[in-house]
């Protein structure tokens, strides 16, 4: 059978590996060096590293990597709602349940598969979700690292039967950077926001480029699909490029909220920069039998490439 010996390919190059809390994580490794870590809990990215080995996402150092709380860092996913909306899971429930690998995954498109390695992961409510999200819905994540040290995830979610439902998203993306004041993002600039330090109140950016100078808690709307984040320090440029999702949210705690958060070292927020491709204004409507597809691709690339290279 074709698509079961394409999705025994892909199976070769992963591990699985218990975490310190006993809860299975899937390793992902490309054969010239890089590597990425996908966690069951939360279906969460929880490392990405380069082909020398580093770090590129933050994690706490007080992470709790257990339920019922989300993991502190790396790469996860707010669904079905970003922010609280009333909820009293903040972010969706997704990032907090335990996520199972998918056995019957779509195909891997031809020009998707090159020098990949893939996981596929699959998120389906339990009984206790539809008694606070009452709708079915499948959530299908590909995460797929490329030889280069590409990072892709891909979402699907469906809605199986019933009613149809809205629901916004983010990829929740802590990028590790060497201290924040040397740190911007292009692609962002002349853009409309909502403030979340202002309740929601619209701003258009003025700057040339985003810097962060205090705290910051912003939903770019409507942004360009390609977006640069560059580490003046380290010389590297995290280039996001996103497909099906909007809007992109910039988050730092700094220094006072930081203090507040009980999983986030006091300090950590001159190492982190969360920048989340996302579908926060205009949730996503599914009626039965559709599906809708958010994809995030992540690279790092030295900052001597010019950004017209990125078509931003
Ligand atoms: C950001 C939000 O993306 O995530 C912030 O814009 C929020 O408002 C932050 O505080 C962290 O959220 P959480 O639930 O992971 O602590």
């Amino acid at each position: 059978m074709g698509h079961s010996a394409a999705v025994w390919d892909y199976r070769a190059a992963i591990e699985i590996a218990k975490d310190w809390n006993g809860i299975d994580q899937v390793v992902l490794r490309s054969p010239h060096g890089p590597s990425a870590k996908v966690s069951l809990y939360g279906g969460q990215i929880t490392s990405w590293r380069n082909e020398k080995g580093e770090e590129l996402l933050f994690t706490s150092s007080k992470a709790i990597f257990k339920p019922p709380k989300a993991i502190r860092g790396g790469i996860s996913t707010c669904f079905p709602q970003f922010g609280n909306c009333g909820s009293p899971e903040q972010h969706g429930f997704a990032r907090n349940k335990l996520w199972i690998i998918d056995d019957n995954p779509p195909p891997v498109p031809p020009n998707d598969s090159d020098g990949k390695t893939c996981v596929d992961l699959l998120l389906k409510p339990s009984e206790e979700d539809l008694k606070c999200w009452p709708y079915s819905f499948e959530y299908r994540l590909r995460v797929m690292l490329a030889a280069d040290g590409g990072l892709t995830l891909i979402s699907r979610v469906r809605n199986i039967n019933g009613k149809p439902f809205n629901f916004s998203f983010a990829y929740h993306t802590y990028l590790l950077v060497s201290d924040i004041s040397e740190v911007r993002i292009e692609g962002l600039e002349t853009l409309d926001y909502l403030d979340n330090l202002r309740q929601r109140e619209r701003f258009t950016e003025q700057g040339d480029a985003v810097t962060i100078e205090s705290e910051m808690d912003r939903v770019y709307l409507r942004s360009p699909n390609v977006i640069a984040v560059l580490d003046h320090e380290r010389k590297r440029t995290f280039v996001l490029r996103k497909e099906g999702l909007s809007d992109v949210v910039v988050w730092n705690p700094w220094e006072k909220r930081s203090k507040s958060m009980v999983d986030f070292g006091d300090e950590e927020y001159k190492q982190m920069l969360c920048v989340d491709a996302a579908a926060v204004e205009k949730p996503i409507t599914l009626k039965p039998g559709e599906e809708w597809t958010g994809r995030l691709q992540l690279l790092v690339v030295p900052s001597s490439f010019c950004s017209e290279q990125f078509e931003l």
